[in-house]
């Protein structure tokens, strides 16, 4: 007979460690990580899934590390806390690391510890999330610790595509450690006390003289600004850990799975009397496509992603009909709603995101064309925008278009045209399809009429109001059906609500091949 519970010793030994696995790096250190505004490993686990529903792995692992004076200094669970929980009632597994306990630094067991919830979690199917807050690779482990990093970053490569995977980074994430969240599908920061970057700002100065702060390098900021390198900013770490659960209400949980569909109380026959005179009548003049979005999606809600990259190009998820689909939309609010590099990036790494993970995709067309100049063409636009439209054409869910004005050249193709197999093509009325806009076309094809009726004679504006007639409508592309319906605005809901319940068990298959070679 085994001995009473409360006096066991065995019993009383696993309390021991597990209470000291809990309190990670001590007091002091837990104290050090509240006053530097950031929450303990196990208090984040606690704040990002449901109440009460994580289950912890490996909370007894410690490193195997004997230099340096390591042997004595063993923490259980070595600075990473690892397991699964809900989110939602939906399965996630997760990895929090603990600052507090050698800086969150990676040792050669805590890297697998993080490499068996990703080995679970590709085995059944759920996202992995990790919350990052580390020192980097564990020095006094020296190449293990490296080649740890380098499990990581291979099961974030094989998952990729099949698990969504998530990275919200909560303090310092630099080094080739940056690898890992680089490869996720999403990131979130923190403004002021997360950042990543490769080299920090001393390398920086000592290499290339350059003087940077911390924030201005890596920060939340910039890297939702300037690199695209984040897809959040958030402010506070309990704003990051809403997005990250907000997020996941959209996706399935792997790539054989539905997305998740919600009841939807917004009347799916909704009309929207307020989008017949969205559209200005001077075609030079902005408006804003989030408008258009929210006035058609479920209760106006767009969740945005990147809002502030390239917000020339809008992508986020949204629900039509309480079905999750990823919407991508021109701004002509912003440079004209013209692409350029960053945007064909961003889109494209979204589209096929959607794509892996069965989301439909909404793409709403005001674009006058891929944005001129030096820096573009030099900066590689050719093979930028080839990405984008490599993505569009590749992807097989559910395609549906809706042109709301400008779809002009090469970008008309791009932007989910019947041609790349897009399912329903929409235009309104307003909508302009055309080679390019009437000014350009005209100076162009009637050179010599113009040169010698004058350039700006009442001439000119003949041949561009002929021409505008003429082309610069949907009527031409919809009397060779690759627009399929002329709508009108205020039914786009309506028409978007069957057009997608029509195409719910869209199959399309892809030639066999290894991978495609998209341009990167
Ligand atoms: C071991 C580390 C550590 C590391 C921090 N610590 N980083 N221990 N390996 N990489 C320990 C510190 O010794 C300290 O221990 C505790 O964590 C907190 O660190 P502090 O320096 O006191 O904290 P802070 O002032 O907030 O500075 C945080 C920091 C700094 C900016 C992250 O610690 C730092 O620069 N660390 C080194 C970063 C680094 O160079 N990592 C290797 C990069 S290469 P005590 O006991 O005092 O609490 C890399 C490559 C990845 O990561 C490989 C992928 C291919």
């Amino acid at each position: 007979m085994s001995q009473p519970a409360d006096t066991d010793p065995r019993r009383a030994l696993l309390a021991k460690l597990e209470a000291e696995a809990e309190r990670g790096g001590g007091e002091a250190r837990v104290a050090r990580q509240h006053e530097a505004g950031k929450l303990t490993a196990r208090e984040r686990l606690e704040r990002f899934l449901d109440p009460g529903s994580f289950v912890e792995l490996d909370k007894l692992k410690t490193h195997r590390c004997a230099d340096f004076g390591m042997q004595r200094a063993r923490v259980p669970g070595d600075g990473v806390v690892t397991g699964y929980g809900l989110v939602d009632g939906r399965q996630v597994f997760v990895f929090a690391q603990d600052f507090t306990v050698f800086g969150g630094s990676v040792s050669g067991a805590y890297a697998e510890k993080i490499c068996k919830v990703m080995d679970l979690a590709l085995e059944v199917g759920c996202p992995v999330v990790g919350l990052e807050d580390s020192g980097g690779a564990r020095i006094q482990e020296g190449v293990v610790a490296l080649a740890g990093y380098a499990e990581i970053f291979l099961r974030n490569t094989l998952a990729s595509g099949v698990v969504p995977q998530l990275s919200v980074i909560l303090g310092p994430c630099a080094g080739g450690a940056v690898y890992s969240p680089a490869i996720t599908d999403f990131i979130f920061m923190v403004k002021d006390t997360s950042y990543m970057f490769i080299t920090g700002p001393e390398v920086i100065q000592a290499v290339t003289h350059e003087e940077v702060g911390k924030e201005e390098l890596g920060g939340a900021g910039t890297h939702a600004r300037r690199s695209g390198v984040a897809h959040f900013a958030c402010d506070g770490e309990e704003a990051a850990l809403r997005a990250a659960r907000e997020l996941l209400s959209f996706l399935p949980l792997n790539n054989a799975d539905d997305p998740p569909v919600r009841p939807c109380s917004d009347d799916p026959a909704r009309r929207e009397p307020l989008l017949a005179t969205l559209v200005p009548d001077s075609p030079a003049q902005p408006y804003d496509m989030k408008e258009v979005v929210r006035a058609v999606v479920d209760d106006r809600h767009l969740f945005e992603v990147a809002e502030h990259f390239a917000p020339n190009l809008v992508v986020g998820f949204a629900r039509v009909n309480g079905r999750p689909v990823g919407v991508v939309a021109n701004q002509p609010a912003v440079l004209a709603g013209c692409l350029d590099i960053d945007a064909s990036v961003k889109g494209a790494r979204f589209v096929r995101f959607c794509d892996a993970f069965s989301l439909p995709l909404l793409t709403f067309v005001d674009v006058p064309g891929f944005l001129p100049g030096t820096s573009q063409e030099w900066g590689g636009i050719i093979r930028h925008g080839a990405k984008l439209l490599f993505a569009f054409a590749e992807a097989t869910v559910p395609k549906v278009t809706v042109i709301t004005r400008k779809a002009y050249g090469g970008a008309y193709d791009v932007m989910a045209s019947k041609h790349l197999r897009a399912d329903v093509n929409l235009a309104w009325p307003t909508a302009e399809i055309a080679v390019m806009g009437p000014e350009g076309a005209v100076n162009i094809i009637f050179r010599k009429e113009l040169q010698a009726a004058g350039e700006s004679g009442p001439e000119r504006q003949r041949l561009i109001d002929e021409y505008r007639e003429k082309f610069a409508t949907p009527y031409a592309a919809a009397g060779l059906g690759y627009v399929d319906e002329v709508i009108r605005p205020e039914e786009t809901r309506p028409r978007l609500v069957r057009s997608l319940e029509m195409l719910r068990n869209k199959r399309q298959e892809l030639p066999p091949k290894k991978h495609g070679n998209i341009p990167l």
